[in-house]
C-alpha cells in the first residue's frame, strides 16, 4: 500500500525526519516543502541519492497541491530555540507559521494525521487542532516522546540494563512543567527502586535524574546550536505507529479535556496511536504530588494559549 508522507519545514529537524523515516521504510513518497525551495530541493537530492541502498522511495521538494492523499502531514516549519530561550517563547512566531500553513494545507489535504513537531509543540498542537478544524484523535504533537526516551535512556545507563526494558514516562508539558511518573517507572514488571536494590546498583537521585532530562534539549543547543536527532527518531517512532497500525502506547501531544480534571489543554498522555491517530488516550493512575504537576503544567499551557489568542 502506498504510504506518502509530507514534511512542511526542511530545516535540521525536518530533513533529518524525512532522513530518518527513507531509513526506516516507513514511506514510498516523501514531500518536503519549505518556504525556501532551495532547501527543500537540496535536502531532497541529498536524501534521494541514498535511496539505491534504503528501497525505492520518491522523495522531492513539493507544494501544497502535493500534499492529497498524504497520509501524515508532518509540521517541522518555523523557528527553533536559541541559546538560553524557552519553547514558549516561541510561541507568538509559530503559532502565526501554524495559521498560514494551515490555511494552505487545507484546501488540497483530504485528511490523515497532522503530526506537529515544532515548538512549543503543545501550544501549536492546540493550534493546529483549532485552526485545521480536524478531528481531535488526527492532530498530534511529538509532545513527550522525546523527554520519555530520556528519561527511560538515563535509567537504563544507571540500572545498566537495555533501555526497551525501561518503561517510564514523563507527561504533561514538552517544557520546564513536565512531570516524571517516577510512581510507574518500572523494569521487568517490577519498581526500578525494587529493580535497583536487585541489580545491586543504588536507587536512583530522582531530583538529579529528572533534572537532567529536563535540562537536555538546552545542554545539547548550548553546544551545538539546535538538537534533531533525538526529536527525529521520536518522530519516526510514532510514525511508524501509525504506518504500521501498531496500536502503540506513546506519550504524544493531544487535546485533553476532561482527564486529571484537565479541560481544553494540549499536552502529553500516554496514548495508544495507529493508524486514525490517536486511538485511546490512558487515564493512568498518578501519585498526588504527580497528578498535582500535571495540574501544574496543564496551567501553564491554558495561560500560553491565551497569551496566544488561542
Ligand atoms: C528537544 C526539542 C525537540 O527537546 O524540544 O530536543
Amino acid at each position: 500500500m502506498a504510504v506518502k508522507v509530507v514534511v512542511v519545514g526542511a530545516g535540521a529537524v525536518g530533513a533529518t525526519v524525512a532522513y530518518t523515516l527513507l531509513t526506516a521504510d516507513l514511506a514510498n513518497e516523501l514531500v518536503l516543502i519549505d518556504i525556501n525551495r532551495d532547501r527543500a530541493e537540496g535536502e531532497a537530492m541529498d536524501i534521494a541519492d541514498g535511496t539505491p541502498f534504503t528501497g525505492p522511495v520518491r522523495i522531492y521538494a513539493g507544494d501544497y497541491e502535493d500534499c492529497r492523499d498524504a497520509l501524515i502531514v508532518i509540521f517541522a516549519a518555523g523557528a527553533n530555540q536559541r541559546p538560553g530561550e524557552t519553547r514558549l517563547e516561541l510561541a507568538a512566531r509559530n503559532v502565526k507559521v501554524v495559521r498560514d500553513v494551515m490555511d494552505r494545507l487545507l484546501r488540497y489535504w483530504n485528511g490523515g494525521v497532522l503530526l506537529m513537531v515544532t515548538n512549543p509543540v503543545d501550544v501549536l498542537t492546540y493550534a493546529a487542532l483549532r485552526f485545521s478544524g480536524l478531528p481531535e484523535n488526527a492532530v498530534i504533537g511529538s509532545g513527550t516522546v522525546l523527554d520519555s526516551a530520556r528519561f527511560r535512556y538515563l535509567l537504563s545507563r544507571h540500572c545498566r540494563v537495555d533501555g526497551r526494558n525501561v518503561h517510564a514516562y514523563v507527561l504533561g508539558e514538552h517544557g520546564d512543567s513536565e512531570v516524571f511518573v517516577w510512581s510507574r517507572a518500572a523494569i521487568a514488571g517490577i519498581h526500578v527502586d525494587d529493580f535497583c536494590d536487585r541489580r545491586g546498583v543504588p536507587r536512583p537521585d530522582r531530583q538529579d535524574l529528572s533534572e537532567r532530562v529536563r535540562r537536555a534539549a538546552a545542554e545539547i543547543i548550548a553546544r551545538k546550536g539546535a538538537t534533531y536527532y533525538g526529536v527525529s527518531l521520536s518522530v519516526r517512532r510514532i510514525c511508524e505507529a501509525v504506518v504500521r497500525d501498531q496500536e502503540s502506547v506513546l506519550t504524544v501531544s493531544g487535546l485533553v479535556d476532561g482527564y486529571y480534571g484537565v479541560t481544553d489543554t494540549a499536552f502529553s498522555l500516554p496514548t495508544i496511536v495507529g493508524r486514525r491517530g490517536r486511538v485511546k488516550v490512558l487515564d493512568i493512575p498518578l501519585a498526588p504530588e504527580e497528578q498535582q504537576a500535571l495540574c501544574y503544567s496543564a496551567g501553564i499551557l491554558k495561560q500560553a494559549q491565551r497569551d496566544n489568542g488561542l
